[in-house]
């Protein structure tokens, strides 16, 4: 028997785009719709529920109960113990209605497509000459949308509009709700070991706009140019270019920014990613921590502190962030984009004094402030612990698939080392030279459908050596998709 998750996954994918409520229904008929055709064959075994969920983005249960109708109209069967199948039924009515699907997916004479199940057996090879769509895409710094805690949202979200005063659905305080502020100064500190002051945080749409906010008002000051970490993230310089602000590399090493090139460069005010730098995966140095501060405080310049993913570490608690050792220099960034949602556009930022009033105008004029309703909402998770249950609950779910990641490699890619600490969404992977180069592996694995993104597209760094580097997003992935990609890659660039 065979699994065709990734199979399944292209199938359906469609259905899921369909209203909230018709989405159980579109999915069945999705599902039902590709048995009769014969695009999922008779016998072809079906991901588990958990991975369909994951690979789809919709919750298990509207997996659970799509296949419990489909095994009950005799569609699918579902073996003893675990496991569901394309029954016997549908064999008939595909063998009548053969040539209707492409038979492509099928476990018969020509193969099917490569299988995402942990013990999948070997893909088929990719079709001469023709692109193959792409089945994994490792790309960082996306969560798993999957996960969103939809019940305990809609029950904070009815407990909201029971409670909230017509009042309060008027044009709110541009820093956002107090009830909100309250509860993620306290959230904040109490997890990140920030100096939260309510009156100092400004609710905003994600660290995108605390970005584009403190850009706004530092251009305001006349500031020209603005300091942004090599490797980085790219959309660090496009959101302060957007500003009118110019973009300045500055050099990393293993502990963070290097001194010299920072007090050489000129620039006034620098953003950083030091609790996981993005993205070597480092941690910064204590040293340089203080280094960066002394700085900030010799130029009268300031530091943003992008803390994307700070909530996720998997070896030992967090560090702490760097805004708690001198809330007078650093803004502090920080959003539910990889615990909840980046859908929800939804953050905040812990802003210095001197700032404060600049950064609030901004915010006033740019948007009149952040929608109430979901402000409200987040507000009531975080006050009732449903925000800190999400973040062990994904804290487990990602543990487990970085897990995977790393014992993948060093199964299928033997000799690749791992750099940066166990936290976030993502990992650097250095392959070795032998695997590559670089161009040829990446484009290996694009042929078998693999998306892989090299260390060189975050920076201005070309290393020497042959060796491959990769940034590899891992937390969107279960862990047998994590696994298949990678020895897919493997098998592709000749050393499966
Ligand atoms: C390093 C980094 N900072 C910031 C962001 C943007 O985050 P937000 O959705 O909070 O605006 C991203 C998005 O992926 C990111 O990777």
């Amino acid at each position: 028997m065979r699994s065709h998750g990734q199979a399944a996954w292209e199938l359906l994918l469609p259905s899921v785009d369909a209203p909230a409520r018709q989405r159980g229904r579109a999915l069945q008929e999705a599902l039902r719709e590709a048995v009769r055709s014969g695009r999922l064959a008779a016998g072809t075994r079906l991901p588990s529920t958990r991975e369909l969920a994951a690979d789809l983005g919709v919750s298990r249960g509207l997996v659970t109960e799509a296949y419990e109708q489909l095994t009950a109209e005799g569609y699918l069967r579902s073996g003893r113990g675990a496991g569901t199948w394309v029954g016997e039924a549908a064999r008939a009515r595909r063998t009548d209605r053969a040539g209707a699907g492409d038979g492509r997916l099928g476990p018969g004479a020509g193969g099917g497509a490569p299988t995402l199940g942990a013990r999948a057996p070997a893909p088929a090879p990719a079709p001469a000459g023709g692109a193959v769509g792409v089945r994994v895409d490792f790309r960082p710094g996306t969560p798993d949308l999957s996960l969103f805690p939809r019940a305990a949202w809609a029950a904070a979200q009815r407990a909201v509009l029971t409670r909230l005063s017509h009042p309060a659905l008027g044009y709110p305080d541009p820093r956002g709700l107090p009830e909100l502020r309250e509860a993620l100064a306290g959230m904040l500190a109490r997890r990140r070991g920030v100096v939260a002051d309510p009156e100092r945080l400004v609710v905003c749409s994600g660290v995108a706009q605390a970005s584009t906010l403190l850009g706004f008002v530092l251009r305001a000051r006349g500031l020209d140019a603005v300091g942004i970490e090599d490797p980085g993230s790219p959309e660090h310089g496009r959101l302060f270019a957007s500003t009118g602000l110019d973009t300045v590399w500055l050099p990393l090493d293993e502990e963070g920014l290097r001194p010299e090139p920072l007090a050489a460069s000129g620039v006034r005010a620098v953003v950083v990613t030091p609790s996981h730098q993005f993205p070597s995966g480092i941690s910064w140095s204590a040293g340089r921590r203080a280094a960066l501060l002394d700085w900030a405080r010799a130029v009268d310049g300031y530091v943003l502190e992008d803390d994307y993913d700070g909530d996720f570490r998997y070896d030992r608690a967090p560090v702490g962030a760097l805004q708690g050792l001198d809330p007078e220099r650093v803004v502090y960034a920080g959003s539910v984009s990889k615990s909840l949602a980046p859908g929800l556009r939804l953050g905040w930022t812990l802003v210095p004094e001197a700032l404060l009033g600049e950064v609030v105008e901004r915010k006033r004029t740019m948007d009149l402030g952040n929608p109430v309703l979901d402000q409200a909402v987040l507000a009531e998770l975080v006050t009732r612990g449903g925000y800190d249950r999400q973040l062990r609950r994904c804290q487990r779910a990602y543990r487990e698939r970085r897990d995977a990641l790393l014992g993948a490699l060093t199964e299928h890619l033997p000799g690749t080392r791992v750099s940066g600490i166990a936290a976030g969404l993502h990992v650097i992977a250095r392959v070795p030279a032998l695997f590559g180069p670089s161009e040829r592996f990446l484009a290996r694995a694009a042929e078998v459908g693999v998306a892989l993104r090299p260390l060189e597209d975050y920076g201005t760094a070309r290393p020497a050596d042959g060796d491959v580097r990769l940034v590899i997003g891992y937390a969107h992935l279960a862990p047998s998709a994590v696994t298949a990609g990678i020895r897919l890659v493997a098998e592709a660039v000749g050393r499966g």
